[in-house]
This record gives structure tokens, C-alpha cells and sequence, in this order.
């Protein structure tokens, strides 16, 4: 038996296939993809974990059982969160990761539900599984917030999957993010619509409608590129942009300009990934069909032929139907993705 262990990553429901493409290419094996959540085994360097782009958070798994809605699943649960083995080796590689040496540990417990039916509600799952591993571990104290180490219990219906968080806020949020805009686009998300626009180390990549540059940073932090391309029509938004990039990057240009209009030669641009407005958060005077039209009209442009485009809308039908009717842009692949409880769509799109 190789030295193999179990882990679980978090992402958005929706990239699952594009997370599992970034574990298997870096030599993890797939155990189980459930909604938002990916099971794998990783037999390589534990660091190497937190390069997966597309995960907001990293687990040892512990648990991965199923138990019956009553309160007797609840009792099994507890029975195994008390007699699990992998807990030592789980507390291993943790105390690997965490560059904190704090002499007491400080625990809590954060449940999350997918789904109801159980004949118990989440706190009292919370505080019971509290209780165990307090009994289990008598020198631990139990936390209601902040302390330094967390176990998650994820449960859907019958199943439940247990783990110690491995990463800490900045996989979610990353460390660039130091100016925000409320149409912020998400970290995985914007790294998930770099992947799907294949990129290559001779991408000139655009960004039309950059807000505060995630998906510049993102397509940055992706691999060797010719150049970045960014602009926005808001000069705040700029000015997060700037922030946020700071002097990484290069060569980079970021410009105060209107999609509609883009100041760039025909044929300049190898690949475009954009967060559109979804006409919610962010105004727009011309209307979106107007504005979509216009910014479609301008990326065909920039583009060259056989290159690809990569979208995110909430407004699937409106930009579906301008694509459709537009003969030199072919759809290849929408994928949902959920997004603060909202569906939203990734659209990828070849220039023909
Ligand atoms: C949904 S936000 C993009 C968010 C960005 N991906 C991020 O993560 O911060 C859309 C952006 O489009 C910009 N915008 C709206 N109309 C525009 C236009 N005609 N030309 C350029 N930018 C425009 C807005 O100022 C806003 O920053």
C-alpha cells in the first residue's frame, strides 16, 4: 500500500469537472465528486495541494460514511468521530502545514447541510460532535470562533464527510485581493474561466471589463503569457485593478476604456475571458442587449480566428440568442455555476 492519503477540496457547485481535471493533472486519483466537493487521494508533496487553483478550501478527511436520517445516525457518527484511526495522521500532516505553534489547541466544529430530512438540526450536530471530540482530546478546548484548529462535517441526506481544514482564508480569498468592488467576481471562478480558455505561453489575454482585475490576476497566476489586457469604463474600478495587480504581472496594460470601443488592433488578442454585467450590482445606460451586442461585436474583433472566449452571465438566454445569431462566434460549452445562490453560466465561445 502506497503512502496515499485522503483529502476533500471545496469549490463552487458548478466547477467540480474543472477541479477534478486540476487534481488528476497533478497526480492526485478521483475517489468521489459530490455537489461543491471532491474527494481524492494525493500521494505527492502536501503543499503541492494548496496549487489547486480552483479549491476554496483543503481537508484531511477523517469520515466519509453514511448514516441514516434519525437520531441513530447521529450516534453512529459520534461513535466513529471517537474511534477513527485516521485522526493521528490527520493531526500529522496538519501540524506539518500550520506555521502557528500555539502551545493549546483551540477547536471548533463547523457544519454545513446540503439537503434536509435528519430528525436532528445542524447545531445539535455541531455541539454533539463538539462534545465527542472534546471527550476524545481532554487537553483541546472547544472554540466558538477564531481558533486553530477546525473540523468540518459536510452531511447531504445520508451521507456525511468529515475532515481537519487544511488551508486558511487566502486559498478562498487569496492575498492580492486588497481592493474589492461588489460585483467581485471569485477567485475560483475567475481561475476555473482561465482554464477553460486553454492557456498557452503565447496568450495576449484580455480582459474588456476588468473591475478589480480578478481575472487578470488569475490568468497571471495561470502560467507564461505574451501579455495582459485590461480595462474597465470606471475609473474606480481602475483603481482597484491597479491596487490589486500591484507590480506583478508584467508586461501588463491597463487602460480607462468602453468595451463597446475597444482601442485595440483587429486580430491583436489570443484569448478573452470576461465577467459580464449582469445588469443587477452593475448599471449599465445603454441596456444589456445593447451593451452585449456592442461588446460581442468588439471582442470578434480583437480576437483571432479559432481563439477562445470565455463569458459568465446570469442573463443566459440574452446572450445565447445574440450568440446564436452571430455566425463568427461558436458556442462550445455552457457550464452553471452557483453563484451567492444565484445561477449564473460560463459560456465558452470560438471566434470561427
Ligand atoms: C461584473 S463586473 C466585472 C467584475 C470583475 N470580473 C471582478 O472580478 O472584479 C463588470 C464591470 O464592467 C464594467 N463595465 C460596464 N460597462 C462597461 C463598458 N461599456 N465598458 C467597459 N467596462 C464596463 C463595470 O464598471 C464593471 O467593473
Amino acid at each position: 500500500m502506497n503512502d496515499q492519503h485522503l483529502y476533500y477540496a471545496h469549490t463552487v457547485v458548478g466547477l467540480e469537472s474543472i477541479l477534478e481535471r486540476e487534481i488528476v493533472n497533478a497526480g492526485g486519483s478521483i475517489e468521489e465528486k459530490l455537489p461543491g466537493l471532491i474527494q481524492f487521494r494525493w500521494s505527492a508533496e502536501v503543499f503541492g495541494l494548496f496549487d489547486l487553483g480552483v479549491s476554496e478550501d483543503i481537508f484531511y478527511c477523517l469520515l466519509n460514511m453514511d448514516v441514516s436520517l434519525g437520531k441513530d445516525g447521529l450516534k453512529a457518527l459520534e461513535a466513529q468521530v471517537e474511534t477513527c484511526k485516521s485522526w493521528e495522521k490527520g493531526l500529522e500532516i496538519f501540524g506539518q502545514l500550520s506555521r502557528r505553534r500555539d502551545k493549546r489547541i483551540r477547536f471548533r466544529v463547523i457544519a454545513q447541510r446540503y439537503g434536509g430530512g435528519q430528525q436532528y438540526v445542524r447545531t445539535v450536530l455541531r455541539d454533539r460532535i463538539t462534545n465527542v471530540i472534546a471527550r476524545r482530546f481532554p487537553s483541546w478546548k472547544a472554540v466558538a470562533d477564531g481558533g486553530n484548529l477546525e473540523f468540518w462535517i459536510w452531511q447531504s441526506k445520508e451521507k456525511v464527510i468529515c475532515g481537519l481544514r487544511l488551508s486558511d482564508r487566502t486559498m478562498r480569498h487569496r492575498t492580492y485581493k486588497t481592493n474589492s468592488l461588489s460585483a467581485s467576481l471569485r477567485p475560483v471562478v475567475a481561475r476555473a474561466m482561465v482554464i477553460l480558455t486553454k492557456p498557452t505561453d503565447q496568450d495576449v489575454f484580455l480582459d474588456p471589463m476588468c473591475g478589480a482585475g480578478t481575472l487578470l490576476i488569475e490568468r497571471g497566476e495561470s502560467g507564461r503569457y505574451r501579455e495582459l489586457l485590461g480595462g474597465d469604463l470606471s475609473k474606480q474600478a481602475l483603481l482597484a485593478t491597479k491596487d490589486n495587480i500591484g507590480p506583478r504581472y508584467k508586461p501588463i496594460r491597463i487602460r480607462q476604456w468602453n468595451a463597446c470601443n475597444l482601442p485595440l488592433d483587429s486580430g491583436s488578442v489570443t484569448s478573452v475571458a470576461c465577467n459580464l454585467p449582469f445588469g443587477k450590482k452593475i448599471k449599465t445606460k445603454e441596456g444589456l442587449p445593447d451593451l452585449y451586442t456592442r461588446v460581442l461585436g468588439e471582442i470578434r474583433r480583437v480576437i483571432q480566428p479559432y481563439s477562445l472566449t470565455v463569458l459568465l452571465t446570469s442573463e443566459r438566454n440574452l446572450l445565447m440568442n445574440l450568440l446564436k445569431k452571430n455566425n463568427k462566434l461558436h458556442i462550445e460549452k455552457v457550464l452553471p455555476v452557483e453563484l451567492l445562490g444565484q445561477r449564473a453560466y460560463t459560456v465558452v465561445v470560438r471566434a470561427i
